[in-house]
């Protein structure tokens, strides 16, 4: 093995050919690389234009520096290569001079988790297994689901009971996974699965799993080779279970120690009001203690996140932030995120959210150069969207409403529903 894990907590190493999610005092791993991998930007782009499915993977094309393993058990689909826009009305709307926002929503299954999900089940294949499962908001169980189906593997996915948008649960059963309701919460579920995996021969894909993170860095590779390989002031992205933010600043960490890289953006992690326990930790400087999640994007409706620690540590390495915002603020900035033309499901509109709280605070200046990270699809939760839209959503207001005008079947109907009589 090139790598071994090594536990976030006590640093206990252990071999990388274990199956291990956990260090035996319970801290989370982490992917040790051994060595300075050889790779440089000049044969990572040249791997953009081949027509090898696996250089044009936007994970694998970064292998090196994700994860070295045999090619014959890869099971990819084209993640990653995805758009960072230029979203001018957006920076206006926030105060920046300009936005770049990268749409993590246009992976083949419609969040990020695909690029964590392929290393996963490329593993679980590595690794021999016929069974992987997770528990999930919905977007993980349906990027695994998929990636399962693939490699003609068993899935098990737990997700909490009328919690999760019908995008996300339609694809978990539309891929064929064994989608079992919890009737708790997503934190329940997840202990659920922790227990089965620790317990059966199914393999555990939630990102507790450390590949998973090993993955997930390639979305800051591919946001540092669109930008030339410059780094950008800011990466701003939602927090969840907290292993995406993770992710990104162990990526950027580990190319500034490889020397592919002279400097760190700073990583900003943004927490909906009503799940903000990492936003808690981080300001008072103290472990995080869990909460009762309560918020309307139910992608990040999470109380007690297993990736906390990994994510300080990754906040304090880059001189990162996080700061929590209401459903309301939320909303709107779906709304307008929408209506740029550009789309994204309402955990994702957090980043713009956030965005818009750090630069009103002074913490990002509006010459800054920032991206944000967009997590998942538009079409995920269209439930809120036209509960938003109606003016639906209960304690909500919706600020930046549009919504759909009936007509009379008649010329003068439908032209006075178009305000043109
Ligand atoms: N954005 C979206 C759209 C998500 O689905 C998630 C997490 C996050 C942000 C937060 O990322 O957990 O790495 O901090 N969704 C998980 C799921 C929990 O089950 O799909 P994180």
């Amino acid at each position: 093995m090139r790598f071994a894990f090594r536990c976030v907590r006590c640093e206990a190493d252990f071999s990388g050919a274990e199956v291990r999610y956990t260090c035996d005092c319970g801290g989370t791993l982490d992917v040790v690389h051994d060595g300075r991998p050889d790779i440089d930007p000049e044969r990572l782009d040249a791997r953009r234009m081949s027509l090898d499915p696996i250089d044009r993977s936007g994970v694998w094309r970064f292998r090196e520096l994700v994860l070295p393993v045999d090619r014959a058990h890869m099971v990819a689909r084209n993640e990653g290569n995805t758009s960072l826009y230029d979203a001018p009305t957006l920076a206006a709307h926030v105060g920046l001079d300009a936005l770049q926002l990268k749409h993590e929503g246009e992976n083949p299954t419609g969040p990020f988790k695909d690029r964590g999900m392929t290393v996963a089940v490329t593993m679980a294949c590595a690794l021999g297994k016929r069974r992987v499962a997770c528990a999930s908001t919905g977007n993980t169980s349906a990027s695994m689901a998929s990636y399962a189906a693939i490699a003609g593997l068993d899935a098990y996915v737990f997700v909490p009971a009328g919690k999760v948008a019908f995008g996300k649960l339609s694809q978990a059963v539309a891929y064929g996974a064994r989608t079992i309701e919890i009737e708790g919460d997503f934190d329940r579920a997840l202990e659920l699965v922790r227990e089965v995996c620790d317990t059966q021969d199914v393999y555990l894909v939630n990102s507790v799993n450390p590949f998973r993170i090993e993955g997930q860095k390639a979305i800051g590779f591919e946001i540092l080779q669109d930008l030339g390989w410059t780094v950008p002031d800011w990466i701003v992205l939602p927090g969840g279970n907290l292993g995406n933010n993770t992710a990104i600043a162990k990526g950027m960490v580990e190319l500034l120690q490889w020397g592919l890289i002279d400097r760190l953006p700073r990583v900003a992690v943004v927490q909906a009001a009503g799940a903000s326990p990492l936003v808690h930790a981080w300001e008072t400087g103290r472990d995080l203690v869990p909460v009762e999640a309560d918020t309307v994007a139910s992608a990040i409706r999470i109380g007690a996140p297993v990736s906390w620690r990994k994510s300080l540590r990754g906040i304090e390495a880059t001189r990162g932030v996080a700061i929590a915002v209401d459903d309301q603020a939320i909303v709107d900035a779906k709304a307008k995120v929408d209506a740029s033309g550009i789309g994204a499901e309402p955990g994702s509109c957090a980043t713009v959210a956030g965005i818009a709280a750090l630069v009103q605070r002074g913490v990002i200046a509006p010459d800054d150069h920032v991206v944000g990270v967009l997590t998942g699809h538009v079409l995920k939760d269209p439930g809120l969207v036209v509960d938003y839209h109606l003016g639906k959503l209960s304690g909500l207001h919706s600020t930046h409403a549009n919504p759909p005008v009936t007509a009379e079947p008649t010329l003068d109907g439908v032209l006075r529903a178009m305000d043109l009589d």
